[in-house]
């Protein structure tokens, strides 16, 4: 078998990998394996890139080191809560590589005496780069707000999008010309600089909290800049990878926007995350709070309990006292769920990940669609942390900002227990009627705190105390 058979053969399985991956990621009880076929398919991948006739090997050693020991740091020291930013940073680094290896071949085909690129490759190296170097700086800015390293607010001015759009119109323009004549490399640096200013400028109207949409719009961006890189350089599988990456992407901030009832323009040009971050203004109305020894009684005597994870938990770290809550639950014979809100936290799947960390039964997971029809027959739901996914302003008001969103119909329960430290709003900035309904009761507190208490006094109460 040739190389460049072998070489084929390694990229088909890789791409099959890769889709598996996909695939598998998709839910939370075949995540893992999902991560592992995904990591193996890269290796496949690398196997077959590095085995490539005439290739030297030098610079890649030093690619490689390089990027373990800003890679490795990442992934064990940055902790759970902090995986968007994560996130953030390797898609910069990804643009990063994307928009470095365009630029490379660009000059490598512009000396003197070298094959020109056609002028498909030219469209798709120019694609390439403005999509590298934008998701590069775009990224670095969405970590920015999101590490706090930056004013997490939206920062906004007047005519902030003509602007915009002018600088883009003029970087394709630039695009565009040099397509047509790629000798005028003298403009190849302006498209660059125009590109990374286009990336700063593009995130910094958006409020940190929108983040998580944007990063995986900006993942989009890498992977498209990735899958140009392919006809650039004619490797099929980059194509198939980046095309995968791209799609993945775009679908993932569809359904978020979706989940959130919200348009990629009001994600994109809202400020939507500002109300939130004032605080919004709450109003005074009577509602019950409860001690931790009043809740454990009444879930001592319930058969149906739902928790409801949501971004508070994460801020709290609170999902190992949660999973204790579970196991003397459990114990005592109540059937426990629960239930996952799409949009819930600040990241797709951040409940899923943080209860699993904690070892919580996947199938004890329940995605909103299933579990709402089972409210109704519940007699206690114990919310730690979460508020918009469970405000019935989304059903009622017309006038709320989070008006038909999605919700978990929390209020159908017999009772409503809701674990927070105040009556705060959430990120959409908006009051929550159901803290004023006559079945809630509103438990004051760290969730972490809480949680513990509330796992004490259940114990107490077993041991007759
Ligand atoms: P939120 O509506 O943001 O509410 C979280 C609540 O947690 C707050 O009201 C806060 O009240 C409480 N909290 C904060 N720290 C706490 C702590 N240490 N202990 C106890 N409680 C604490 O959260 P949610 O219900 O999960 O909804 C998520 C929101 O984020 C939705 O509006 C969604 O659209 C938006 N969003 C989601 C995503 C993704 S992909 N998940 C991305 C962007 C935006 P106190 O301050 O009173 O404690």
């Amino acid at each position: 078998m040739s190389i460049v058979t072998f070489q084929q053969y390694t990229y088909i399985i890789a791409a099959g990998c890769f889709i598996l991956a996909l695939k598998w990621l998709s839910r939370p009880s075949t995540a893992r394996r999902g991560v592992t076929i995904g990591e193996i398919g890269m290796a496949i991948a690398i196997l077959g890139a590095l085995i490539t006739k005439g290739m030297t090997y030098n610079w890649i050693i030093v690619g490689l080191v390089l990027g373990a020991i800003i890679g490795l740091p990442l992934a064990i020291f940055m902790p759970m809560k902090d995986v968007p930013q994560r996130t953030a940073l390797s898609h910069s680094f990804g643009g990063l590589a994307a928009a470095v290896v365009g630029t490379a071949e660009f000059y490598l085909h512009a000396r003197a005496g070298a094959t020109p690129l056609t002028h498909f490759e030219m469209v798709a190296l120019i694609l390439e780069v403005l999509l590298g170097y934008l998701t590069f700086t775009g990224s670095l800015m969405a970590f920015g707000k999101l590490q706090e390293l930056l004013p997490s607010r939206p920062m906004v001015y007047k005519g902030q999008n003509a602007v915009n759009l002018t600088l883009f119109a003029i970087a394709v323009a630039i695009g565009v010309y040099l397509v047509a004549d790629p000798t005028k490399t003298v403009l190849f640096p302006a498209l660059a600089g125009l590109s990374l200013l286009f990336g700063v400028l593009l995130i910094i109207p958006i409020g940190g909290a929108d983040m998580p949409t944007v990063i995986s719009l900006l993942n989009s961006y890498a992977g498209l800049s990735a899958s140009a890189m392919g006809f650039v350089l004619n490797n099929p599988l980059l194509i198939v990878a980046g095309a995968l990456d791209g799609s993945s992407g775009l679908i993932l901030s569809i359904i978020m926007c979706k989940a959130m009832n919200r348009s990629f323009t009001n994600v994109l040009f809202g400020g939507f995350g500002q109300v939130a971050q004032a605080g919004g203004a709450t109003e005074q109305r009577p509602y019950r709070s409860a001690s931790a020894e009043e809740a454990a009684s009444i879930l001592e005597v319930a058969s149906r309990v739902v928790v409801v994870p949501g971004y508070g938990m994460a801020v709290a770290q609170a999902q190992h006292k949660v999973r204790e809550l579970y196991d003397s639950l459990t114990k005592a014979g109540v059937d426990v769920k629960f239930a996952i809100h799409p949009v819930a936290g600040r990241m797709p799947g951040h409940m899923n990940v943080l209860l699993a960390e904690a070892d919580i039964p996947y199938d004890r997971l329940i995605e909103m669609d299933e579990i709402n029809p089972e409210f109704a027959q519940t007699d206690v739901v114990v919310i730690i942390g979460a508020n918009d996914v469970t405000n019935p302003a989304a059903k009622t008001d017309k006038t709320s900002p989070i008006y038909g969103m999605p919700i978990l119909d929390v209020d159908k329960a017999s009772t409503v227990m809701v674990i927070k430290r105040s009556m705060s709003p959430g990120f959409a900035g908006i009051d929550n009627d159901l803290y004023y309904m006559d079945k809630t009761m509103m438990l004051f507190g760290d969730a972490k705190a809480f949680t513990g208490e509330l796992v004490k006094e259940l114990a107490a109460a077993k041991a007759g105390v």
